[in-house]
């Protein structure tokens, strides 16, 4: 059962940060998986993510600098391109021959999509390939497209808890109350929802929304919404009306095995929901908050490692979480692709 860690997965993209955090000519360090990176931009606009370790003392490359083109260590001035090839060491004399081109401190693949840095992190060196050739790319939206709005919080969770928690459809009248929502105490109705297999997790299929909510009418007519959710932790919404189209990104990205960075990001296609930023990313981040506070509490709880259980259906998806995740482990330890274990299926609850 799920404690305070998780497995971890790898041979597969994590979103690391949203691209308009790395600045060009700029270099920001970050922990994910548990491995110390340096995530930069050069001044051609290309990103790229070096092991923040110096091959040779280990001191960690961000308390160097970066000119744009090479990050030079702090200690004796080695240097590195975005590969991660030494391409200087200053105290050599032109008499003493070394093949720099074998000294690396180690880059992981790293790649702008969607306004997003989007990292590789390999099972053992290995190259991105097949289905997980490219990071996902977001629905309707072009590859050019920065998210409109995009927060991030720390949860001192693992990935599981940190999934569970969305794809929960019965906390939200408990967690999520506040006067511009729901408020406190609200009934609770049954819902019903067709789900299906989708690459690599499943989906809530295509459904109408209740034209009478204001929200939905800013889309137009006929909207519908489709929520996917896929390993290693990404939930993708996509609201479309007959007017205009908005895609939401829920991404979890491991820190270490025990603590967990929720991105949420969204993309609309009305461009005066840029105007309102500041408030929007405000009710996002209040809402994303919520979620926090009980991982927060549940840790307190999690701590004396206490039995848990998943009931039928309101955490029939956390069960399916569950076995994706064993199956991406079996599928890699036998060598095989990945098969997805998921039947189409219909569940219900009230919330
Ligand atoms: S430790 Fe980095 S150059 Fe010596
Ligand atoms: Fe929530």
């Amino acid at each position: 059962m799920q404690g305070l860690t998780a497995t971890l997965l790898r041979g597969t993209w994590y979103m690391a940060l949203p691209g308009s955090a790395v600045k060009a000519g700029a270099t920001v360090a970050r922990t994910l998986l548990g491995e110390p990176l340096l995530i930069g931009r050069d001044k051609a606009g290309v990103v790229f993510a070096l092991r923040d370790a110096c091959p040779h003392r280990g001191i960690p490359l961000r308390y160097g600098s970066f000119d744009g083109e090479t990050v030079t260590c702090c200690y004796h001035g080695w240097r590195f391109d975005r590969t991660g090839t030494c391409v200087e060491i200053p105290s050599l004399r032109e008499d003493q021959q070394v093949d720099l081109s074998k000294i690396r401190c180690g880059a992981l693949p790293c790649v702008e999509r969607n306004g997003l840095v989007w990292i590789y992190f390999s099972r053992s060196g290995e190259a991105p390939s097949g289905y997980q050739a490219e990071p996902p790319a977001m629905p309707v939206f072009a590859d050019a497209d920065a998210p409109a709005l995009g927060i991030v919080l720390p949860f001192p969770c693992s990935t599981d808890h940190a999934a569970f928690g969305l794809m929960d459809p019965t906390h939200a009248a408990f967690v999520h109350t506040s006067w511009w929502f729901k408020s406190k105490a609200r009934k609770l109705r049954p819902k019903e929802k067709a789900f299906e297999p989708a690459p690599f997790g499943f989906r809530m299929a295509r459904h109408a929304l209740p034209p009478q909510n204001i929200a939905y009418k800013l889309l137009g007519a006929n909207v519908t919404t489709e929520i996917s959710y896929c390993l290693p932790g990404l939930r993708i919404e996509e609201i479309r009306g007959d007017r205009n189209a908005v895609v939401g990104l829920t991404a979890i990205t491991p820190v270490s095995e025990g603590e967990t960075e929720v991105h949420q990001l969204f993309w609309v296609s009305m461009g005066w929901a840029k105007a309102l930023r500041p408030l929007l990313q405000h009710l996002m981040t209040v809402f994303l908050d919520q979620d926090r506070v009980v991982v927060v509490q549940q840790r307190e709880g999690l701590v004396h490692d206490p039995k848990l259980m998943l009931i039928n259906d309101a955490d029939t998806q956390a069960r399916w979480w569950m076995r994706l995740k064993s199956e991406w482990i079996e599928a890699e330890a036998a060598g095989r692709p990945f098969e997805n274990p998921l039947k189409p299926m219909v569940l219900r609850w009230r919330s």
